[in-house]
């Protein structure tokens, strides 16, 4: 599976408001966090290999969240199973890091077959999409990360591999050129994408099942981290864990990653079961910002506030200003900070909230 790795934030001093008091959050909040990734949602390959393989929950009774999809899900395959059929076509869709592999990889366990990985990127020309396609054996689930990237000649060859369960391939060429359709084994396809909005609409329509991952909630996170701190074998209170849980931008993979870094911290010093205040020690070790913030958070938050007086503000603007592509603003960063309710999307930009410009330390 192609990996997305975690960017590394620019070397630059945390930004100096003008009008800027002390706030209670300063004295713990990082200045920059340069060269830190333990904030971005993104996967990096060992995390991927390791971390993430063994805590993934493996079913559906140990997953923690997403109760809707858990619902339509599981009625789903209660239903195709009943049939003996396939599943239908599923599009997982929202921010990264909030087990969108997972659901797929449980999918898969819960209908009794394997999961095939892979991302839109890796299947650029079309004999790789094709190779795969017949590889499928009956019943196997097609997991396809990223799905928004796919080439449009890779696009053309699933319609009928998702509609009816066949292949067009080309032989010859010019004059003499012909099409055969090679027959498929049934499958069901989960797309994964972060851009919903970027998928063209012959792909989308033919999902029998289109659903969105949510941010978790602070007490899912604290349960998802007391799950992990169990399988590592890592002592921890229930308030050490609160404190892991909030600093994880409503992400389990990010959770999971603080928690490894706190029982280093720990396991280091001797300071034997994880409780609040090792929890959060180690953190402000870490540069991690009480509500989770990382260096371009802060950035952005700031740049609209000393330089557009908290907006409106236009996100090529803010793109520009933190020199991050607008993409990644868009897909990273403005989703969560609109979820703790920092910045607000208006018709005329982003706008910087109240309860943001406190956390920044303004008045
Ligand atoms: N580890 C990562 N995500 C999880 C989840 N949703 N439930 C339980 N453990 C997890």
């Amino acid at each position: 599976m192609a990996i997305i790795s975690s960017k590394q934030q620019p070397i630059e001093p945390d930004p100096k408001p003008k009008q800027r008091r002390e706030s209670k959050d300063d004295r713990k909040t990082p200045k920059a966090s340069p060269k830190l990734d333990l904030l971005q949602p993104t996967a990096t390959s060992d995390e991927t290999d390791k971390l993430e393989e063994g805590l993934r929950p493996q079913r559906f009774a140990d997953y923690i969240g997403q109760k809707d999809l858990k619902t339509v899900l599981e009625i789903a395959i209660k239903a195709a199973k009943g049939r003996g059929e396939t599943m239908d076509h599923l599009l997982l869709y929202g921010p990264p890091g909030l087990g969108k592999t997972t659901m797929a990889l449980i999918l898969a366990a819960e209908m009794g077959t394997t999961c095939k990985i892979t991302a839109a990127p890796s299947l650029e020309r079309p004999r790789d999409i094709v190779g795969l396609l017949v590889s499928l054996k009956p019943g196997e689930i097609l997991f396809i990360d990223e799905i928004h990237r796919l080439t449009r000649m890779a696009e053309e060859l699933l319609y009928p591999a998702m509609e009816d369960f066949r292949v067009e391939i080309a032989i010859g060429k010019g004059q003499s050129a012909r099409t055969r359709s090679l027959p498929l084994s049934p499958f069901t396809l989960v797309g994964a994408t972060t851009r919903v909005g970027s998928l063209t609409s012959p792909l989308r329509d033919r999902f029998g099942l289109i659903h969105r991952l949510h941010f978790y909630e602070p007490e899912e996170l604290t349960e998802i981290v007391l799950r992990s701190a169990d399988l590592l074998k890592t002592p921890i209170d229930r308030e050490g864990a609160e404190e892991i849980a909030g600093r994880s931008r409503g992400t389990p993979r990010i959770a999971n990653r603080l928690l490894k870094r706190v029982r280093d911290y720990t396991q280091v010093k001797n300071l034997g079961k994880i409780d609040r205040k090792i929890a959060d020690e180690a953190l402000e070790v870490f540069n991690v910002d009480p509500r989770g913030l990382d260096w371009t958070d802060r950035k952005v938050l700031s740049v609209m506030i000393d330089n557009f007086k908290g907006g409106p503000v236009g996100i090529e603007t803010i793109a520009s200003a933190t020199g991050e592509d607008v993409q990644t603003i868009e897909e990273v960063y403005e989703p969560y900070l609109m979820q703790i309710g920092f910045m607000l999307r208006t018709p005329r930009g982003r706008m910087v909230t109240p309860a943001a410009w406190q956390h920044m330390g303004y008045k």
